[in-house]
């Protein structure tokens, strides 16, 4: 047996971590046409706390987390197999005709802050009225709410009609957050949500991290190991293993990073790969 097929087969034998399981993978498959990108992935990311998902670049991480909103419907040509649980429901078989209402419990934040190129305002009242909120006292309640949330309230509530491009990155970065979180998701994916903010943004966003994980259940990638020690309450380790991406190992972090079980784990924390 190589070394990953070891890790996988080490994996699937560990018991799942203790707690609430929001979302599950079960020997989850993507590919990309014909070229494989996750294998066999077995995943289980618990409620109200936070997961990262670390590892080498190209290893599938991104991938990974459009599985579990189906971001991976708006790429052609993509192929899953496996499944996604997200609490009771597999989310292809049972919420195979909506995919927009998945999305709206499983928000996603990306890599460099995508605020639309309008106001403030209408960047949280379009996905509010998208899905039906028309009434302003409402959207304005909503909005304060959300803005408040992500600690942008104080900053920016008194210029709500200013386009949110003369927003600092770090301003856009909690921006899309909260425009994530007036739809009142369950879960929020972010991907590696720092990775073009200067040291204090990150700060602010890892504190806001902290406090969401509290309402939210968080599923971060992160290619910074010094940030997930920081933010993570849990921890998947991702490898690319022959060009395909597959999970190493996973648990509680205070476990992965202090006890790894898995050698290219211990490797990878060293800094050795
Ligand atoms: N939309 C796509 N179409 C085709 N291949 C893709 C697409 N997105 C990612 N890939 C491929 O899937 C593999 C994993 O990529 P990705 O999920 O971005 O890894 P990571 O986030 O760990 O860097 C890479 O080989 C990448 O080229
Ligand atoms: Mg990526």
């Amino acid at each position: 047996m190589d070394r990953i097929t070891e890790a996988t087969s080490y994996i699937q034998e560990q018991d799942s971590s203790s707690g609430n399981i929001c979302l599950c993978t079960e020997s989850l498959c993507l590919s990309y046409g014909t070229r494989a990108a996750l294998e066999n992935v077995n995943l289980r990311i618990p409620s109200r706390a936070v997961t990262a998902i670390i590892g080498p670049s190209g290893s599938g991480k991104s991938s990974f987390l459009c599985c579990l909103n189906r971001m991976t419907d708006l790429c052609c040509s993509t192929t899953i197999e496996g499944s996604v649980r997200l609490g009771e429901h597999d989310i292809h078989r049972d919420l195979g005709k909506n995919p927009i209402a998945l999305r709206r419990r499983v928000g996603m934040v990306f890599q460099h802050p995508n605020p639309f190129p309008f106001s403030i305002w209408k960047n949280l009242a379009l996905p509010l009225k998208h899905h039906g909120v028309r009434n302003k006292q409402e959207l304005s309640s909503v909005i304060e709410q959300a803005l408040r949330r992500v600690g942008l309230w104080e900053e920016v509530g008194d210029r709500l009609r200013d386009s949110a491009l003369t927003l600092s990155g770090g301003q856009q970065q909690r921006l899309c957050i909260a425009r994530a979180l007036v739809l009142e998701p369950e879960v929020l994916l972010m991907d590696e949500p720092c990775s073009s903010l200067d040291p204090l943004s990150t700060k602010c966003i890892e504190t806001l991290i902290g406090q969401l994980k509290n309402s939210y259940t968080i599923v971060v990638v992160t290619h910074d190991l010094a940030q997930a020690r920081r933010v993570a309450d849990h921890v998947a380790l991702f490898w690319n293993a022959d060009g395909v991406g597959r999970l190493i190992e996973q648990g509680p972090a205070a476990r992965v990073f202090q006890h790894p079980e898995h050698e290219l784990t211990t490797s990878y924390l060293e800094g050795q790969l």
